[in-house]
């Protein structure tokens, strides 16, 4: 069964003449393990789409089926308690707890959710060892360089063990280098862990480490293409069609 799967999702902002559709009858399917890059250009809908399967925002047409649930039929408390326990999110900026250390931001969701202080410390110091950070549990994020900073914010996404992680431009604010460590771990996690991934980002290279690359315009699924694995020539191929958007 697909883990994620859109219908004809849609949807408008503002009214009349100041109206903005932002994603017009989206169809898009994921399966558990899959890693899906998004690109188009800016203010395409890459975002809200990412808000609407969060759950961070509702359609205005269509639904987002999750484990083939549709989630626009559930309460806010419900929607809120399934984005804590089903979804991971990662985003440009990182959104750490400034007074907070590595190890409580990265368990906070769980704390969030009611677990045992320790537990939910346990599951977070595996999560950050995971991420390289093992070295760094009670650091704050001002004493961690950007890179680190999102591995964090990766481990407080994979800390409630979500199905998915949506990941908007993760890489955004990060050095090449770095960047290339937070996208690897992503392809790491969808490989091993069995957990879906979809990533928005602009770099042609860094999409290459999916599955698949689903390309918006003006709101729509005009391209999806299924990747071989060669990431040099798909980086090529994904520049020129970027270019043609
Ligand atoms: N809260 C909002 N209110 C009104 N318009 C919005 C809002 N959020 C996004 N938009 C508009 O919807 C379109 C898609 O935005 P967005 O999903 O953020 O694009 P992207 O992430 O691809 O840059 C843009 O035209 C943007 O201006
Ligand atoms: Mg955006």
């Amino acid at each position: 069964m697909a883990v994620i799967e859109t219908v004809n999702l849609t949807k408008v902002y503002g009214h009349a003449e100041t109206a903005v559709t932002a994603l017009d009858h989206v169809n898009m399917v994921m399966q558990a393990g899959e890693f899906v890059a998004v690109m188009g250009p800016s203010g395409c809908g890459k975002s809200t789409l990412l808000h609407l399967i969060g759950g961070l925002d509702r359609p205005t047409e269509g639904c987002v089926r999750l484990e083939g649930r549709d989630t626009s039929r559930l309460s806010d408390t419900q929607l809120t308690e399934l984005r804590r326990r089903k979804l991971g999110f990662v985003f440009q900026f990182f959104n750490l707890m400034p007074v907070l250390s590595a190890l409580d931001n990265a368990a906070l969701p769980l704390l969030l959710d009611g677990a045992r202080p320790e537990h939910a410390r346990a599951k977070a110091a595996e999560w950050l060892h995971r991420m390289g950070l093992g070295a760094r549990l009670s650091h704050r994020p001002r004493e961690l360089s950007g890179g680190q900073q999102q591995r964090v914010a990766l481990a407080r996404a994979l800390v409630a063990e979500p199905l998915v992680i949506l990941a908007d431009e993760p890489t955004g604010n990060l050095d090449t280098r770095a960047s290339d460590e937070v996208v690897g771990l992503l392809r790491q996690i969808a490989d091993e862990a069995g957990r879906s991934v979809l990533m928005v980002t602009h770099d042609p290279r860094l999409a290459a480490y999916a599955d698949r690359i689903a390309f918006l315009k003006d709101g729509r699924i005009v391209d999806e293409t299924r990747l071989s694995g060669d990431r040099d020539a798909e980086a090529q191929v994904t520049r020129e069609k970027v270019a043609a958007l």
